[in-house]
């Protein structure tokens, strides 16, 4: 008799804490033993050669998230996880939408109906709040966050999102009383109302001033507000998607203090400049995300940030519109000025080669850090620690098998995603996943997908470890 499913042999095991060479032995879908030498599997896999990585945890990603109108994302929960996996991911962390007007309660059955039975990778949800009345503040979010749901995302701008400055505080309250964690999309609402509004009487609304009219002060100015209420409230936070060295020094000098303040970062801060857009008139769209993909001095800065652990996380954000599709909509039809192109690119499936390839191979991080900004901080952060994000016994068996010397380009049409393109086409990437296994079942193999829809479960999160107050309060008692 097989002692266990899976043999895992041969590979450099690498965690957010060490390298060894060991084999890894998979059973029931957990991990059961990590040794020099184990004995038979029911199936084994020759990792020789090959780092053998905790999967990938993308706790920053829209998939089948309408927005508002008619605009249609290009990934529905089996095309979105499917690129997932292929990029190395078995976890992702999507979010749940609360439309205006609708139950928090409502939206998170909206997406289980989207999501359940579809995914090929586990997923949980992350909750947006943008209806803050009485029932989302004083029932559904409380009873939510005991039901799983430990994080959620509050938006400063974005017409049909923004909170304001109270509904902010009183959002942070909430997650105070519940240790939740909040997450900020911090760019200020009326500044880039006013720049908009100003370029467009000048005639400048191609897709390229779309960064223009989100300028860094606009997200410096938010990233320093949110931090400000989180230290008025005692909540911590998740500043995420931080694309400028300015909201990225707030972060440190609120971290410097004592704050818990939490930053996350994305590729497109890494690897795309504003002037990437440049010159391209409405094909500028395809770079179209908020924040805006910056200049060469930020880049740097969010390399800082990763390399010294300013950013606890690295995610995707994707968020994937097809460009030439009528129901896709990156153009939204006849409008073309920049204010009606649907903010957000994709990613998922190209955030870790593109890390690893520009981050570890060019020895800006190593591999440790490599592990820990990709999947083991996010499952602590998200409360998930313990299950995700490491290879340890007793951990579930998600494992990315990695080919650090395997060469090839970013195409799109090797891609799994449902976009019509990827705005990092063409980028010579160092480093692939080859095998992907989620709970012990392989998904991908040989750049392949051969998981089924289905086999990805949801994931009832814990409380988050990081989002307990901090007992400073300037609210009354
Ligand atoms: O442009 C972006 N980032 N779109 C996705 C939504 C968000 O704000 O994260
Ligand atoms: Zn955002
Ligand atoms: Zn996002
Ligand atoms: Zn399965």
């Amino acid at each position: 008799m097989d002692s266990f499913d899976l043999v895992i042999r041969g590979g450099t095991v690498v965690t957010a804490s060490e390298t060894s060479r060991c084999d890894v032995g998979v059973r029931d879908g957990r991990i059961a033993a990590l040794a020099e030498r184990l004995s038979g599997g029911a199936r084994e896999i020759d990792a020789g050669g090959k780092l053998v990585l905790p999967g990938g945890i993308d706790s920053h990603v829209h998939i089948d998230q309408p927005s508002g109108d008619e605009t249609v994302m290009a990934d529905d929960f089996v095309s979105g996880t499917r690129s997932a996996a292929a990029g190395g991911n078995t976890t992702v962390i999507p979010f749940a939408l609360q439309n205006r007007g609708q139950s928090l309660r409502a939206a998170v059955t909206d997406y289980h109906k989207r999501a359940d039975g579809k995914c090929l990778v586990d997923y949980a949800f992350h909750l947006i709040v943008s209806d803050p009345n009485e029932q989302t503040l004083g029932q559904d979010l409380p009873a939510l966050v005991r039901d799983g749901y430990t994080s959620f995302k509050v938006f400063m701008t974005y017409e049909d999102l923004k909170l304001n400055d109270r509904e902010m505080l009183e959002v942070f309250d909430v997650a105070r009383r519940e240790s939740a964690l909040v997450m900020v999309h911090a760019e200020n609402y009326d500044a880039i109302r006013f720049m908009t509004e100003r370029l467009e009487r000048a005639g400048h609304t191609e897709p390229y001033f779309h960064g223009t009219s989100r300028p860094a002060p606009v997200e410096r100015e938010a990233t320093h507000r949110a931090i400000t209420f989180a230290e008025l409230v005692d909540v911590p936070i998740m500043i995420v998607h931080v694309s400028s060295a300015d909201a990225l020094e707030q972060i440190r000098w609120a971290q410097s203090r004592g704050l818990k303040i939490y930053g996350e970062t994305c590729p497109q801060y890494l690897v795309l400049t504003a002037e990437d857009m440049r010159g391209l008139n409405m094909e500028g769209a395809k770079y179209v995300c908020s924040p805006p993909p910056r200049d060469p001095e930020s880049q740097e800065a969010c390399w800082r940030g990763l390399a010294n652990g300013t950013f606890a996380t690295y995610s995707s954000d994707h968020c994937p519109f097809r460009y030439d599709s009528p129901a896709g909509k990156k153009r939204k039809g006849e409008k073309t000025a920049f204010r009606w192109v649907p903010n957000g690119i994709p990613g998922v499936e190209t955030r870790l080669p593109i890390l690893f390839s520009e981050g570890v191979v060019k020895g800006r991080i190593d591999l440790q850090q490599f592990v820990a900004l990709t999947s083991t901080n996010h499952a602590r952060m998200y409360g998930l620690g313990g299950r995700k994000g490491t290879i340890s016994v007793g951990a579930d068996a998600d494992i990315a098998i990695w080919d650090p010397e395997l060469r090839r380009p970013i195409l799109q049409e090797n891609l799994h995603h449902g976009a019509d393109y990827t705005p990092y086409e063409g980028m010579e990437i160092t480093g692939w996943p080859t095998t992907v296994i989620v709970r012990g079942g392989v998904v991908m193999e040989d750049g392949v997908i051969v998981g089924q829809p289905g086999h990805g479960t949801f994931l009832k999160r814990d409380l988050s470890p990081f989002a307990k107050p901090q007992g400073k309060s300037w609210l009354p008692a």
